[in-house]
């Protein structure tokens, strides 16, 4: 199956930078979201990244203008699903949420629309398990910044299919990122891996160490590209925080988000996202 229209459910900093470079690639894309200011909110942030990699010279003026072209935005879900042949969903880390959405995508997509799942920790199986087109089911786990992270993960629950895993990896190959696969397990590599870095450093702070130290100690020691409480602040405490909750509940208390990770969640302390997290933006 050819893949020509994407549907991009939830406009958050994820889906915008995941339609945002399927435009790019020449996809159609109807980014969809419940909140039309979530919509608006997008189409800013996708026009600023698009006009920062025209000033830098990576894509020209008119490509930039034929992307926002490609991209209906969108508060009607059918509208998202109708044409897709991929849908890639990115609401907010809950699982009924998630299994919700995926119901729905059940009832709107056309029988060989591939329902894509861009969780960060959630198993696939789990999320595709109230469907019964679990071989249509994915995981597409982009990373943040979007627009600049070359990977992505790529998920296959216990159902997924041989065709469906093609046809998501040359979707990876088109929009000029490199597949990384990893085996269907709460936070499978990159949040198993950064979830408790992440978690180990909100630790840290407790213990009394700046977060400013810790990031120097980190991208200067030890090479990171951003120290663990940037990271934190980029993706979000409470993305962090579900993804060791998640992992808790699958692997046991080795996983326990930290209780000051949690109270921060809870005074909205999430980072970029709400201007203020270990720093302010
Ligand atoms: N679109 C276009 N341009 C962007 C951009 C975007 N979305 N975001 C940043 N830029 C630009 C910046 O404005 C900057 O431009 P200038 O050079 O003109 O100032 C340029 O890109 C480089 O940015 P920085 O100066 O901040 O430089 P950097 O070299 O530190 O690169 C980075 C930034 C690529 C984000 C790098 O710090 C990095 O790799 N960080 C780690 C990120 C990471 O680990 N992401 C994965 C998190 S886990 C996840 O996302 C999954 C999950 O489920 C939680």
């Amino acid at each position: 199956m050819e893949v020509k229209n994407i549907g991009v459910i939830g406009a958050g900093a994820m889906g915008s930078g995941i339609a945002q470079v399927s435009a790019v690639a020449g996809y159609n894309v109807v980014l969809q979201d419940i909140y039309s200011t979530a919509l608006d909110k997008a189409k800013s942030t996708i026009e600023k990244s698009l006009g920062k990699l025209v000033s830098k010279g990576k894509l020209s003026e008119a490509d930039m203008k034929a992307a926002m072209e490609r991209i209906t935005f969108t508060t009607v879900l059918e509208e998202a699903c109708r044409d897709a042949e991929l849908i890639i969903e990115c609401v907010f880390e809950n699982l009924e949420l998630k299994q919700k959405m995926f119901q729905e995508f059940e009832k709107l997509c056309k029988p060989e629309a591939i329902l894509g799942t861009n969780t960060s920790a959630l198993p696939i199986t789990e999320i595709a398990s109230v469907t019964k087109r679990g071989d249509k089911v994915i995981g597409i786990h982009f990373m943040n910044p979007v627009p600049l992270m070359k990977g992505v993960e790529i998920i296959r629950g216990q159902l997924t299919s041989d065709e469906t895993m093609g046809t998501t990896l040359e979707y990876i190959k088109k929009i000029g990122k490199e597949p990384a696969i990893a085996v269907d397990y709460a936070g499978f590599i990159v949040s198993r891996l950064l979830d408790v870095l992440m978690n180990e450093a909100v630790k840290l702070v407790e213990e009394g160490n700046k977060p400013e130290e810790i990031d120097k100690a980190m991208e200067l020691c030890a090479g990171h590209p951003m120290g663990p409480c940037k990271l934190l602040d980029l993706v979000g405490a409470e993305i962090a925080m579900h993804g060791m909750e998640t992992m808790e509940r699958d692997f046991g208390p080795k996983y326990k988000p930290h209780p000051l990770l949690k109270k921060r969640v809870l005074a909205g302390l999430l980072g970029v996202k709400t201007g203020k997290g270990f720093y302010e933006y």
